[in-house]
């Protein structure tokens, strides 16, 4: 008889869709307006930040691809054997598979906020590596990570995966918060870590293309909120009213991008309305930028005990191994 090894799922997360409504119109209409990035990922936003990644100015993802293919084995060397790789935000899971050859995982858990997501992911991964233990965990980890003991053995080390500088999202304060959940979520098993990916300073121009490509994917990418927005509220945004804008505050050091009005107008939704002048905008993106011995210091504060870099020649981009304890 064969036994052939069966994909896991859990579903530890439910959209509470009062809380979204009320937390985008708190938003709306504060005197600053505001949205948080995660809504700029529905179904088509996820494939237009697919694209994003393609483009020739989108730097990051082809520059962390080639940090991991140059220097995986290198990375391996430092850590455990037999360790549970735990992606935080795993989507089509492709990064980390790709590391499976070098780190020899016992245990893959792919952490996304929704497992259906996961779901074929892990069922095509199964079947090219029939013997590893696959997990798929529905959960919201923005807030603070807290892995569940039925998805996590409390006795295998853990290489925590978080890749695509995703941290830049956070602002430094909660960064170090969140990155402190990471920490302990690390466990006791002594070589565990974090092994995670950020976006360093560099020229502006450079930065700013890199947010406003020539073919206008990301501006379609930031534009594509208001339809989300509109579904979701019923609010009648009308894009072609809007500018996409990104620009790198060199003071906070972070790519912001927002939606400029074209002109002056009013935005309704059932129960309620918001005026915006012409030039008045909705921020809704920070990408911080770090620089490289800044980061590794955030990693110590937040209780990580060492650190080891990676970076490509042009010095764009890190990945970091932080060990917990
Ligand atoms: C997914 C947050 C890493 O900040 O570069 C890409 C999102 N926004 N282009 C980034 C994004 C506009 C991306 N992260």
């Amino acid at each position: 008889m064969t036994l052939i090894k069966q994909p896991t799922f859990h579903q530890l997360f439910t959209t509470d869709q009062h809380a979204v409504r009320a937390e985008l119109l708190a938003g709306l209409t504060a005197p600053a307006a505001h949205t948080s990035p995660k809504y700029l990922y529905d179904a088509l936003g996820s494939r237009l930040f697919e694209a994003i990644t393609e483009l020739p100015e989108y730097y990051p993802t082809r520059t962390e691809a080639a940090i991991f293919a140059r220097h995986a084995a290198d990375m391996a060397a430092q850590l455990p054997v037999g360790v549970t790789l735990i992606d935080l935000g795993a989507g089509n899971c492709q990064k980390a598979a790709g590391l499976f050859a070098a780190f020899a995982p016992s245990r893959y858990v792919a952490v996304d906020i929704s497992v259906d997501f996961l779901r074929n992911a892990l069922l095509l991964l199964q079947r090219q590596h029939p013997h590893m233990a696959l997990v798929g965990l529905g959960l919201d980890f923005s807030a603070g990570l807290t892995l569940p003991d039925v998805a996590v053995p409390a006795d295998s080390p853990r290489v925590l995966f978080y890749p695509g500088s995703s941290i830049g999202n956070f602002t430094p304060t909660d960064a170090l918060v969140f990155l402190r959940s990471v920490h302990t979520a690390c466990g006791h098993v002594p070589g565990s870590g974090l092994l995670i990916g950020v976006d360093l300073v560099k020229d502006v121009a450079e930065l700013e293309a890199a947010y406003d490509d020539a073919l206008g994917v990301t501006g379609a990418f930031n534009l594509n909120l208001l339809l989300h927005i509109n579904r979701t509220l019923g609010t009648n945004f009308n894009v072609r009213e809007w500018a996409h804008v990104a620009l790198f505050n060199t003071v906070d050091s972070r790519i912001e991008m927002h939606l400029q009005a074209r002109h002056s107008l009013t935005v309704r939704w059932p129960g309620g309305e918001r005026a915006f002048m012409g030039g008045e905008r909705i921020h809704t993106e920070n990408s911080y930028k770090w620089t490289l011995p800044a980061f590794e210091s955030l990693l110590l504060k937040a209780g990580f005990q060492e650190t080891q870099a990676w970076t490509d020649p042009g010095q764009r981009f890190a990945v970091c191994w932080a060990r917990a304890l």
